[in-house]
């Protein structure tokens, strides 16, 4: 006997899946603990000379009314059809993984508990940080902490373009095109560069780490599309890294959430995730700080996540595995009152009395750049720093929180 499997969509991470199940058959069979066989590919198009051609069906209904079909693999992206057909396929009692943070986001509370109700299982590991194993981690492993705070890397693209602009020195709209052609983007590239991607695997994290949900369209989120040359001479000046972060933090039994560009000092783990690289990293009351780190975007990285999820269900077949996120909305504090140090650049000569009102400042200068005067700041909230550049008269060029 053979466990049949279906994948909805023959995308990047669709192909992706079909390709690690065909190629590594042998090897994913025998961590499955039973053959395990392609059955249906579903796809609006046609693909004439693929393999694929062979599995391929346009009509979902085909799938969701075999018997056969134990696990479905969902790589569509979007909102629908991908949450009707989840629907569909757990209240039938078949098992559905997806890589699809849209889906996961808006719908993984409902999802887990159909399928908690049908001894199936909704499994998500490909739709944070591609290739990391970090949704299963969190689930399984990491289940005695109180966690205070999780913050990651969490977009491959603009962790890849902002590594080009420091390391090579080239313009944003370069390396966006190059990281759309290595297939890291959206389809919609925004979706990259101003930190909504990042800001659903945010939601996707807090919901699981928090147990209730936190939606995408809470948090506050910047992207990276003001970062320039300049940027990067400051932070390399006082030995820290950009990164686009996705944060939450809990303080005095509150919780933040924020995605934006910070300054990442060098002792940080965060600091050396590189290119197309992501990494979580979570600090738990009695674990400390421990952080996942691998491939966070591309076809084969992030397909291997969704096997992964295909491989467990098959393992634990009938068996709902206990997922702890409520549809109950986890209240969120305003992230502009957590207390950041921030990069300030104002334009022109700021007088010592000015600056005393950022509290402790380090002054920065960076080569080459001249009419402005940049600073770190002490931790504050974005209300005292609004109050301190205004007090000073002079016009801000740009602020960045540190990490
Ligand atoms: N565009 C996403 C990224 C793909 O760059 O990380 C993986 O979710």
């Amino acid at each position: 006997m053979a466990a049949k499997v279906a994948v909805l969509g023959y995308g990047t991470v669709g192909s992706g899946v079909v390709k690690i199940l065909w190629e590594n058959n042998s090897h994913v069979s025998r961590r499955a603990g039973e053959a395990v066989e392609v059955k249906y590919v579903l796809d609006l198009r046609d693909f004439p000379g693929d393999p694929v051609e062979k599995v391929l069906v346009h009509d979902f209904d085909t799938i969701v009314n075999d018997p056969e079909i134990s696990v479905i693999a969902e790589a569509m992206g979007g909102l629908e059809p991908a949450y009707t057909f989840a629907k569909k396929a757990l209240e039938k009692g078949i098992s559905f993984c997806t890589s699809n943070k849209v889906l996961v986001e808006a719908k993984g509370a409902e999802l887990i508990s159909i399928a908690k109700e049908h001894d199936a299982n909704f499994f998500f590991e490909a739709s944070v940080g591609g290739g990391i194993p970090v949704i299963r981690p969190i689930i399984q492993s990491l289940t005695a902490d109180h966690f205070d705070e999780i913050s990651g890397i969490l977009n491959g693209t603009t962790n890849y373009m902002l590594t080009k602009m420091d390391k090579e020195g080239l313009d944003f709209d370069y390396v966006l095109k190059d990281a759309q052609e290595k297939g890291y983007a959206e389809r919609n590239p925004e979706a990259d560069i101003e930190g909504h991607d990042a800001g659903r695997k945010i939601a996707i994290l807090a919901s699981l780490v928090y147990e209730k949900q936190v939606d995408f369209e809470a948090i506050p989120m910047e992207g990276i599309t003001k970062i320039g040359s300049e940027d990067f001479a400051y932070a390399k000046a006082v030995g820290c890294a950009i990164k686009l972060l996705g944060t939450a933090r809990r303080k005095d039994g509150k919780i933040y959430t924020l995605v934006a560009p910070f300054l990442v000092p060098s002792d940080d783990p965060l600091y050396a995730v590189e290119g197309v690289y992501n990494a979580i990293k979570l600090h738990g009351d009695m674990l400390g700080n421990v952080m996942f780190y691998g491939q966070g975007a591309g076809k084969e990285a992030t397909a291997s996540a969704v096997v992964s999820d295909i491989v467990q269900e098959i393992r634990e077949r009938g068996r709902h595995v206990e997922i702890l996120w409520s549809g109950e909305k986890q209240a969120l504090e305003d992230a502009g009152e957590y207390p950041f140090r921030y990069l300030v650049r104002l334009s022109g000569a700021v007088s010592a009395d000015a600056l005393g009102a950022f509290g402790d400042v380090e002054t920065v200068t960076a080569e080459g750049i001249s009419g402005e005067t940049a600073f770190l700041t002490a931790a504050m909230t974005e209300a005292e720093l609004a109050e301190a550049i205004a007090k000073s008269g002079a016009e801000c060029i740009k602020k960045i929180r540190m990490n």
